[in-house]
């Protein structure tokens, strides 16, 4: 049987854990060549595009501070180069950078979470969507946050404010990407049990997640589905939408 991602070039940003390892790991299943993106992580990342090519795909592992733009601004160059073309982009990668409290956030921290949220991802998916415009067309998937819908917790304002920004460049680059067949869409995951949240108080999970209409954390496999689906043939006539996979929040 043919697989529906077969040919598909797609890198995946922060794929060496989470959600973004999971994604790499069913794109490749799916016949994608997959970049496996990793900042810190690159035993975690080598050790992703090992098992990948152990069951017959094609990954390799690129590493970039998105923090450090001369690092980040090499990232799409250097996955086209690797893989012989970019036919989609995961910007995946994100995280608080640091928990604060509204009244103690400084210039720094605003900026930080920015950089890393809204900043990096649009400037990746400038290129990308610069490469895919010049060679028909292509998929660009950004990872919000259920936060938006919430104004954050109380020590992540800057975070969801950032994931915010990141619905708004999709938006925008949606409405660019329509008449040349890139098509940009985001996905807000719920609370999802990845390593994020590994320096919760497990208490405040608890009470999180009796909040969630489904009584449960989400998997980092079913927000990959969800990726998997708008980057493949189920996404054909999608762009421009923001999607929820969050339990019903
Ligand atoms: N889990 C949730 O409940 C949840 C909810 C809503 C939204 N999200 C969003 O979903 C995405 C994935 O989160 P996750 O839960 O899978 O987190 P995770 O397991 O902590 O993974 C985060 C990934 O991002 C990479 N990353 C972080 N900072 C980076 C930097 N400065 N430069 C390069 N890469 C960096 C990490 O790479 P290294 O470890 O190699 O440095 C890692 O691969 C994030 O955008 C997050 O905001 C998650």
């Amino acid at each position: 049987m043919s697989k529906s991602l077969a040919g598909k070039k797609i890198l995946v940003t922060g794929a060496s854990s989470g959600i973004g390892e999971a994604t790499a790991r069913l794109l490749a299943s799916e016949g994608a060549a997959v970049v496996v993106h990793y900042g810190q992580r690159r035993d975690a990342a080598e050790k992703l595009v090992a098992e990948i090519a152990g069951a017959g795909g094609v990954a390799v592992a690129i590493g970039a501070d998105l923090l450090e733009l001369d690092q980040r601004s090499t990232l799409v160059a250097r996955s086209i180069e690797a893989l012989g073309g970019l036919d989609g982009l995961v910007n995946n990668a994100g995280r608080i950078v640091k928990p604060t409290p509204v009244l103690e956030l400084t210039l720094e921290g605003w900026r930080d979470a920015f950089a890393l949220n809204a900043e990096a991802p649009f400037f990746l998916a400038q290129q990308a969507f610069a490469h895919m415009q010049a060679h028909g067309g292509g998929r660009i998937i950004n990872i919000s946050s259920i936060g938006v819908k919430f104004g954050g917790s109380p020590t992540s304002l800057h975070y969801s404010s950032a994931k915010q920004a990141l619905e708004g460049v999709t938006t925008g680059l949606a409405k660019a990407g329509a008449p040349v067949n890139v098509l940009v869409n985001a996905i807000r995951p719920g609370v999802i049990d990845t390593p994020i949240h590994s320096h919760q108080d497990p208490e405040n999970m608890k009470r999180r997640v009796a909040m969630i209409p489904l009584k449960r954390f989400g998997t980092s496999e079913e927000i990959a589905r969800m990726i998997a689906f708008l980057i493949g043939p189920g996404g054909d006539f999608i762009t421009g939408q923001i999607f929820a996979v969050s339990g019903g929040e």
